[in-house]
């Protein structure tokens, strides 16, 4: 089985953060979106896996991801001349894929729970297809499955208007080489793009076996900023404490990860925290669920449930620093707004 990690498209919603960089590269705990799904796919045994790159971030992409020695993997990278649809990457990757059965994984998804579930059951049931589900409270904003006794799958729907289903699709699907001959009769939707759920529709339409399976745990799509302080502090909730670096008079409570080569001096950490290699930390305050990358450094201030990306720098902030996110080389050292907390997303230098 291979996999496909589709790590191309726009990222407006994530704008000012993808001006300059793929939004799959955005640190989530200090580790890369995409790696996640990296890790998700190898500890479910598939290691061949294709990378849909775009023409704009692709290298960025792909020389963070090297060959793949790093993760236990082989990479093919195959770019995607436009951001036609996550069905016009599969077709993309058709020569790739070849008639082997896939996973394909979105780049900016995270899930909890991993995805081996989804493979047992597509094998136990000789699905065509196994598409993951989670409940929301608005399936009007999503595509939405509807089951039948079985289980099995029946309709999709693209948000729906009339409740139907609370079941909204997952960006983690099995599909067999059956989907290929489905996605080349495919008409883009009326937003311009060959969509997945219509090849899934599709499937139906021709009679195959589409199964499906409930996540595990929790799943977010890191589309937008909110997002993705949500996943940081998700993933910050499996920290361990393990200090290392150079700490010095500093308080340190709860699941605070301070990695080899950090300063921690004079400060008051409560986790959980993930500070990288390099980072420097004085006389400040680090409040849960923020992540600071390499060689961010955070003085005289005061930082809660925030994202400093590598290099990004605050200093001698008047106000606490909360839910903001800093991209790399970003940097602030005023303050001038009247609330007792401040709120940035500011992209990288
Ligand atoms: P989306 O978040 O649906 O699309 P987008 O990246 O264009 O973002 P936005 O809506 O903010 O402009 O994409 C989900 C994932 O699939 C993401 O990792 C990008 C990737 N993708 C492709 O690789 N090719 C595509 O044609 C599309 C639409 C998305």
């Amino acid at each position: 089985m291979k996999g496909l990690i589709l790590s191309g498209g726009k990222g407006t919603r994530l704008a000012p953060l993808t001006y300059t960089r793929a939004k799959q590269l955005v640190p989530i705990a200090n580790r890369a979106n995409i790696d996640y799904a990296v890790t998700d796919l190898t500890d479910a045994g598939i290691t061949d896996i294709g990378v849909i790159i775009s023409p704009e971030t692709g290298p960025e992409v792909q020389a963070h991801l090297g060959n793949g020695e790093r993760y236990g993997a082989r990479f093919t990278f195959i770019t995607q001349d436009h951001p036609g649809g996550l069905a016009h990457a599969v077709r993309t990757a058709e020569g790739y894929l070849k008639d082997d059965a896939f996973i394909m994984y979105l780049g900016d998804n995270l899930l909890d729970g991993g995805i081996r579930h989804i493979i047992e059951k597509a094998a136990r049931e000789h699905a065509d297809a196994c598409i993951l589900l989670t409940p929301v409270e608005n399936p009007s904003q999503f595509g939405v499955a509807v089951r039948d006794q079985e289980g099995r799958v029946t309709k999709l729907v693209e948000k729906p208007q009339a409740f139907i289903s609370n079941l909204a699709l997952v960006g983690v699907y099995y599909f067999t080489a059956r989907i290929h001959p489905i996605i080349h009769h495919l008409k883009p939707s009326p937003r311009g793009e060959l969509e997945i759920t219509d090849a899934i529709q599709g499937l139906l339409d021709s009679g195959a076996n589409v199964q499906c399976e409930e996540v595990k745990g929790w799943w977010k799509d890191t589309g937008r900023p909110e997002d993705l302080l949500d996943a940081n502090r998700l993933i910050l909730n499996r920290t361990q404490r393990h200090l290392e670096g150079q700490i010095v008079d500093s308080e340190i409570v709860g699941s605070v990860h301070v990695s080899a080569g950090a300063t921690v001096s004079g400060s008051r950490l409560r986790g959980p925290i993930n500070i990288a290699a390099g980072a420097i930390i004085e006389n400040s305050y680090i409040g849960p669920y923020t992540s600071i990358g390499e060689h961010a450094t955070v003085q005289n201030s005061e930082v809660e449930y925030s994202i400093l990306m590598r290099h990004a720098s605050i200093s001698n902030l008047e106000r606490r620093l909360d839910s903001s996110i800093l991209g790399e080389h970003a940097s602030i050292t005023t303050d001038n707004t009247r609330r007792n907390t401040t709120q940035f997303t500011l992209s990288d230098r």
